[in-house]
């Protein structure tokens, strides 16, 4: 009596017993890159809020994304970031071939092929004048119907330009049904959609509207998600699918991994959860301070992603942690 019977500790006595009996795989095969690219920049423009993540230009994107393939990076996720006098109420330099995203997924597919997966963000909000991620009607509302066929164009333009997966993230009702028979119709049939499906009103965008030079006044409230709701995700997770999504995504991740782990365990489809700007932040400032130790931070909250479900973590790490994992 007295001595425990049950050891658990018994598994974690040497590195090679913890090895075997991990149950959670890290892999920079699972690991997304989120990137800038700005028109009409001649250097990378550092973003203060995101140390170590810069706007790229089209040269320096071309060099960021080479190294995240070297590092055995699972994909790119591509946002672009037009001249101030380019934005206007349509976001109309979004669609346009020769705008910023489109021209570097351009620069991308051609240099990298096949070597990793080329996503892009699909949304109106880098491109607007007013910053929303949709037209607005005559009342100043984001107009529903209107913005979905914006983003049928911006879809097709992206998948011309050469993206694998094209990534709805406005939280539009119908954007991937009409995604879906766009792309169709416009012979991209082999062109994947990675839904937005659950995406949360958050505070921790913050420093993705700085690194977008993002124009919103007022809030997204009327078309992201109440961070109360858990079962209204997992409504949108569903309809995404039916919808015709080939994966789909709960975001934030950190906040949310109650989400990711119910949508995972609904889904059919490959599940993805996007560790946003703020998360990035958060640890960035802790560790810049000394007051928590950035890699494995970094580690243990990708993990914790991992562990909640999700199959594909987007991540402003996603090389430097490949890097370290190796
Ligand atoms: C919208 C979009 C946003 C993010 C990704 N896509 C911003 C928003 O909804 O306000 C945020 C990503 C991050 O914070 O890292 N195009």
């Amino acid at each position: 009596m007295g001595y425990p019977r049950q050891r658990p500790r018994r598994l974690r006595s040497s590195p090679a017993l913890r090895r075997l009996v991990s149950e959670i795989t890290l892999q920079p095969r699972q690991l997304v890159l989120p990137l800038f690219v700005a028109d009409g920049i001649d250097e990378p423009r550092p973003i203060p809020s995101m140390p170590g993540v810069v706007q790229h230009t089209r040269d320096s994107l071309r060099a960021a994304a080479a190294d995240a393939v070297r590092a055995g990076v699972g994909g790119l996720m591509l946002f672009g970031v037009p001249r101030e006098e380019d934005k206007d109420a349509d976001g109309s330099a979004g669609a346009d071939p020769a705008g910023i995203l489109n021209v570097a997924l351009a620069d991308l597919a051609a240099d990298l092929g096949d070597a990793t997966v080329l996503m892009a963000d699909t949304c109106l909000d880098e491109f607007t004048d007013h910053g929303h991620c949709g037209v607005l009607d005559a009342a100043g509302r984001v107009d529903n119907d209107a913005t979905v066929e914006h983003y049928v164009r911006l879809a097709v333009a992206q998948a011309q330009a050469g993206a694998h997966v094209v990534s709805p993230s406005g939280m539009m009702d119908g954007q991937v049904g009409a995604i879906r028979d766009g792309l169709d119709a416009a012979g991209h049939a082999d062109t994947a959609i990675l839904a937005y499906a659950a995406k949360f009103a958050s505070a921790f965008y913050g420093p993705f509207r700085d690194a977008v030079g993002s124009s919103l006044v007022g809030d997204r409230h009327s078309y992201q998600q109440d961070p109360a709701n858990a079962r209204e995700a997992l409504r949108e997770v569903a309809l995404d699918i039916d919808e015709g999504a080939d994966l789909v995504m709960v975001k934030p991740a950190l906040g949310y991994l109650d989400v990711v782990a119910a949508a995972a365990e609904l889904s059919t489809v490959p599940v993805a959860a996007y560790q946003v700007s703020g998360e990035y932040a958060m640890i960035s400032a802790a560790a810049e301070r000394g007051w928590i130790d950035r890699q494995a931070a970094v580690l243990e909250s990708l993990t914790s992603i991992r562990r909640a479900g999700a199959d594909v973590v987007l991540t402003y790490w996603a090389t430097e942690a490949a890097d370290w994992l190796v």
